[in-house]
Formats: structure tokens, C-alpha cells, sequence
């Protein structure tokens, strides 16, 4: 059965074209009903146009209040009705309502093996701890920062010689892979949440 997914993306959105690659490749059986953005100039936005995926422009800066921002994204996201909701490079944190609104039905990743190094910088942070093996992690999302059910992890070595660009760029190539790769379980429904884990149907 072929679901829907709706993408939120604050940026370069390299995530998110490897989601419309698998798309289109046939990996992932989903059609992508919509991008939405909080930056009016997120490359993403570049992304979605060319691959005929409607964009939703909600721009944070031009509400009054993180309230009413929340409001119209909650809004927006309702209105695209989506079976899975994807957080590909979303830098702000959601609030509670949308949290549980979709419960269970939101995605995120992150450029860390969680539960190390959440929030911001994670790559840099690695860097700076000294850790020997960094990575990726797909998982849901919950009311805790970076912290819900782990889908899918990919490890990297941390050399001696990495800054965090050198990094970051090691984990993103595994992230292009775990991404997709999570999205297509979800969307084969081959997942079930049982506490903090996930089972994956083989
Ligand atoms: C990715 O590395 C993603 O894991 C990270 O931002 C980058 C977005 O790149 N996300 C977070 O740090 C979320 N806390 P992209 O826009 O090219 O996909």
C-alpha cells in the first residue's frame, strides 16, 4: 500500500532528497505530500520544486508568538494527512501538542548514536568528548528531546585526525542510507513499538 509522508526541514535538506531518491527509485512505497519549511531559504525548498513536492512556507520568524508558530505547523500538518511524518534536518524543537498529536507517526534523525550528544552540534560534540566511534540514529519521536524509540543506528570511526566538518560529513553519508532505509520499514509496516523498543519484522 503505497502511504503518504509529509517532510519538515529547516535547511540543506540532503536527507530529504535521499528520501525522494528512494522515492523514486521505487525503494520507499510512498508518495511525498509536502515539504514544510520554517525557513523561507532552506535549500530544501529548491528540492521539493524539483520534484513536484508541494512546499509549506511557515515562516517562524513572522509569528508573534512560539504559540501561534506552533498553531499553523500543527495545522499544516493536519491538513497534509500523512501516515508518517519526517523530520529531515527540523532544528527547532517541537512542542508537546504536535508531539502527541502524532505520536508514534514522526521521525526523526539525528547525526549522533543516542542517547549521546542530543541537541545541537552533536558532530562537534563527539569531537570534543574524544569518542572513538560516532554515527546516526533514526528514531521516533517523543516529548523528550532526541530521545524517543531508536528505528535504525549506523556507527563511523572517529579518526585522529577529524574535525567536526570531517565528521560530519562521515555520518551524513550513513545517514543517507539509514533514513530511507527506516522510512521504507515504516512504511512496510514492519515496526512495532513495544516501550522504549522497536521490533523489526524480517
Ligand atoms: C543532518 O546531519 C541531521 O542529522 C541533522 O542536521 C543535518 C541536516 O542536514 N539534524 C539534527 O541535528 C537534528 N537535531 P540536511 O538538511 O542536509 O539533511
Amino acid at each position: 500500500m503505497m502511504r503518504r509522508i509529509a517532510v519538515i526541514a529547516s535547511g540543506r535538506g540532503s536527507n530529504f532528497q535521499a528520501v525522494i531518491d528512494a522515492i523514486q527509485a521505487g525503494t520507499i512505497p510512498a508518495c511525498c505530500v509536502g515539504l514544510i519549511t520554517d525557513n523561507p531559504e532552506a535549500y530544501a525548498i529548491v528540492r521539493a520544486e524539483k520534484a513536484n513536492i508541494p512546499v509549506l512556507v511557515i515562516d517562524y520568524r513572522s509569528f508573534p508568538s512560539r504559540d501561534l508558530y506552533e498553531r499553523a505547523l500543527l495545522s499544516a500538518m493536519q491538513q497534509l494527512d500523512a501516515d508518517l511524518y519526517v523530520l529531515a534536518g527540523y532544528m527547532r524543537i517541537l512542542g508537546k501538542g504536535i508531539v502527541q498529536a502524532f505520536s508514534g507517526k514522526m521521525v526523526n534523525i539525528h547525526p549522533a548514536l543516542l542517547p549521546s550528544f542530543t541537541g545541537l552540534h552533536a558532530q562537534r560534540q563527539a569531537v570534543e568528548y574524544g569518542v572513538k566511534v560516532a554515527g546516526c540514529t533514526v528514531h521516533f519521536v517523543d516529548e523528550h528531546l532526541d530521545c524517543g524509540p531508536i528505528i535504525l543506528q549506523r556507527c563511523v570511526p572517529v579518526l585522529e585526525t577529524d574535525d567536526e566538518d570531517s565528521l560530519a560529513e562521515r555520518i551524513l553519508y550513513e545517514e543517507h542510507i539509514a533514513f530511507p532505509e527506516a522510512i521504507r520499514l515504516f512504511c512496510e509496516d514492519r515496526l512495532t513499538i513495544v516501550g522504549r523498543r522497536v521490533t523489526i519484522r524480517r
